[in-house]
């Protein structure tokens, strides 16, 4: 469910004409309606309703001050990767008491941020880590909450590249290690072991997988108590999935949103557990979109290009990941246009800067307006200079109001980035 729809004949966020947008703010340009960033927090938030649960968005969806603030208004907790999400979660408002810092590889530096911050929960993925981690806590006097994030052997995902539950991805220790690292950080002066995590994969759209993850996160946390360790604290992760064809039902998310909490009812019932969760692209994803203009058709004999002012390195997912975005020309066809298969492509210099291949879209011509849809997640979060580009500007919509909330970058900050050494 989201709030981006035809009115009068032209696509709109919430109450804003997209065409406005594009003649105010200039394209390519990320669009976010704040009504549906909350509306998806809220509907993940109510499915857990009664049950000692938290919820921190995994900001690396979408880490824009203004999608933070906005979730923190609601009581959004953060779970970061670096200490610059960690800055980031803090200056959006997002209290040092609800955020979480998760992370494959974290440097000294940042486990010392981190603990200097005071944040919830660190999720330690490694020996070394742990190690780490109490060594530079219990220098500062201090002792964080800490879980381990545990390899379950079972990955899901939408592409193998955003799968990391298996046990051949980097991802966590080893189930059958966690016993023993449990008695290596009781001995640990700078650290206070609390529970465990998982996160599997992203844009899981079947529950098997996360339902087997999680019973074997269940039955390691008994076996943990049973060794008289404490693992009351389990933080489920992220990945549930969401709709990015919109032929789809629009309401397949709260759908599944539902069918997952009521699976993790059932997996840890009668358990005194706190449960954690890190939704990222469920609560970002169909919030945003990206707003681009057609410049050219390079018309051949085999196919016909449609060539627009974004490129991968404005929205990466189709040429990393093969990712679907669906494309909504922002002036509406109607049901009876004819539609021809296109090749959406962007103006960088590689043919992997491929939106959408063969796509059936109404006749496009330069000048018009389309909308990748579904980009508010891993969109603008993983957007690049290269070509030297300027990085995408963004803009958040609420009701009938817009706000650019990042300006496009400009000439002087992309050409003073870079620093001449001497000799030249
Ligand atoms: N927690 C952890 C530890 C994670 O690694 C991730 C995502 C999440 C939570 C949030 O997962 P989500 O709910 O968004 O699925 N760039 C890729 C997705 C990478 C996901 C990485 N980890 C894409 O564009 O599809």
């Amino acid at each position: 469910m989201h709030h981006f729809h035809y009115r009068s004949g032209v696509l709109h966020a919430e109450d804003v004409s997209l065409a406005r947008i594009a003649a105010e703010v200039g394209t390519p340009v990320y669009v976010y309606s704040a009504a549906t960033l909350e509306r998806h927090y809220k509907v993940f938030t109510a499915a857990f309703a009664g049950q000692r649960a938290r919820v921190f968005y995994a900001m690396k969806a979408n880490s824009n001050l203004a999608v933070l603030k906005t979730l923190a208004t609601l009581g959004a907790g953060a779970d970061t990767v670096s200490e610059g999400e960690i800055r980031k979660a803090l200056a959006a408002g997002v209290p040092a008491s609800k955020i979480v810092f998760s992370g494959v590889g974290k440097s000294d530096a940042e486990l010392a941020f981190a603990i200097d911050a005071g944040i919830y929960q660190i999720n330690i993925e490694t020996e070394g880590e742990l190690l780490a981690l109490s060594r530079i806590a219990a220098a500062k006097g201090r002792r964080p909450s800490a879980v381990f994030r545990v390899n379950p052997d079972v990955g899901a995902g939408g592409h193998a590249k955003i799968t990391t539950g298996s046990s051949d991805n980097k991802f966590g220790i080893s189930i059958g290690d966690a016993g023993r690292l449990y008695d290596v950080a009781a001995n640990l002066p700078g650290v206070n072991m609390v529970g465990l995590a998982v996160h599997i994969g992203s844009q899981i759209r079947e529950l098997d997988e996360l339902e087997a993850a999680f019973q074997r996160l269940r039955d390691l946390s008994k076996g943990l108590k049973a060794q008289g360790h404490s693992a009351e604290r389990l933080d489920l992760g992220g990945g549930l999935g969401i709709p990015y064809e919109m032929s789809e039902a629009v309401d397949h998310g709260p759908s599944l949103i539902q069918a997952y909490a009521a699976m993790i009812k059932r997996i840890f019932a009668g358990m005194d557990v706190e449960l954690g969760f890190e939704p990222g692209r469920l609560i970002a994803g169909n919030a945003g979109i990206l707003l681009t203009r057609v410049l050219h058709l390079n018309q051949r004999p085999q196919k016909t290009f449609v060539v627009v002012d974004a490129a991968m390195n404005d929205l990466v997912r189709p040429a990393m990941y093969e990712a679907f975005h669906d494309i909504w020309p922002v002036q509406e066809a109607g049901h009876a246009a004819v539609r021809q298969p296109y090749d959406v492509v962007g103006p960088i210099c590689e043919s992997g800067d491929t939106f959408a291949t063969a796509r059936p879209l109404p006749q496009t011509k330069p000048g018009d307006l389309i909308a990748f849809m579904t980009a508010g997640a891993y969109g603008s979060s993983m957007s690049s200079t290269y070509n030297s580009r300027l990085l995408v500007p963004e803009v958040m919509v609420k009701g009938a109001e817009f706000a650019v909330v990042r300006p496009r970058q400009t000439w002087d900050e992309l050409l003073g980035q870079d620093r001449l050494p001497k000799w030249l």
